[in-house]
């Protein structure tokens, strides 16, 4: 069974159906430990309330991203617990280097709209702005841009007229905890290849 890492800074809602989905057999992967920035974490609660191995990383003086020395030390905590996949959940940093190098294409994100429509915050707002009659989520290889790898799996959702940001939120996340364990068995499967930006199976 490969081992997957989950990074999170906040409520944990994807942390909590992959948990459930490794327990009931849908998602085939040993949770080896969640990671995040934040010490009062949901998803460190989460973590521990179900028996797995909770961290707080210190993330620095930076607000967005991780000075190296101290993504270094997210590097490090990964690497001693065998990770293969690292699997980012509403996790608030911009991921650089030394963790793009040292997991190049073994971090994955997922994002509440269709990439590449609405990348960054508070999307679900943006997209009742715009006028979108579809929105969704997108699972994507995590690169040096943000929000912007290639893309493993996404789900479209109706905008209704009487929806506000937190009920678009509400059904987007439903299909988030669906597609987040397919594209995470997807990958450790390894029966896939990247064409330019397109992931395709192959198995
Ligand atoms: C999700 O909407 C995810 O797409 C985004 O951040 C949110 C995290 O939610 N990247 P949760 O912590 O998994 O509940």
């Amino acid at each position: 069974m490969k081992n997957i890492a989950v990074l999170a800074s906040g409520r944990g809602s994807n942390l909590e159906a992959i948990i459930k989905n490794i327990k009931n057999g849908t998602l085939h992967a040993n949770l080896a430990c969640v990671i995040s920035d934040r010490e009062d974490a949901n998803a460190l609660a989460i973590a521990r309330d179900a028996g797995y191995k909770a961290l707080y990383l210190d993330p620095g003086p930076k607000k967005t991203w991780l000075l190296p020395e101290y993504e270094e030390k997210y590097v490090t905590t990964l690497q001693d617990h065998k990770i293969d996949l690292v699997c980012l959940s509403g996790f608030m940093r911009i991921i650089k280097q030394p963790l793009l190098t040292a997991f190049a294409g073994r971090i994955l994100n997922i994002h509440p709209s269709l990439l590449p429509a609405f990348p960054g915050l508070e999307v679900q707002k943006k997209a009742l702005e715009y006028g979108v009659k579809f929105s969704g989520c997108t699972v994507h290889f995590v690169d040096d841009t943000v929000d912007g790898g290639p893309i493993i799996a996404q789900a479209a959702v109706p905008i209704l007229d009487d929806d506000d940001a937190d009920t678009l939120a509400a059904r987007i996340l439903k299909e988030e905890h669906r597609i987040y364990t397919e594209a995470i068995n997807l990958v450790l499967s390894g029966k896939y290849k990247i064409e330019g930006r397109r992931v395709i199976k192959t198995g």
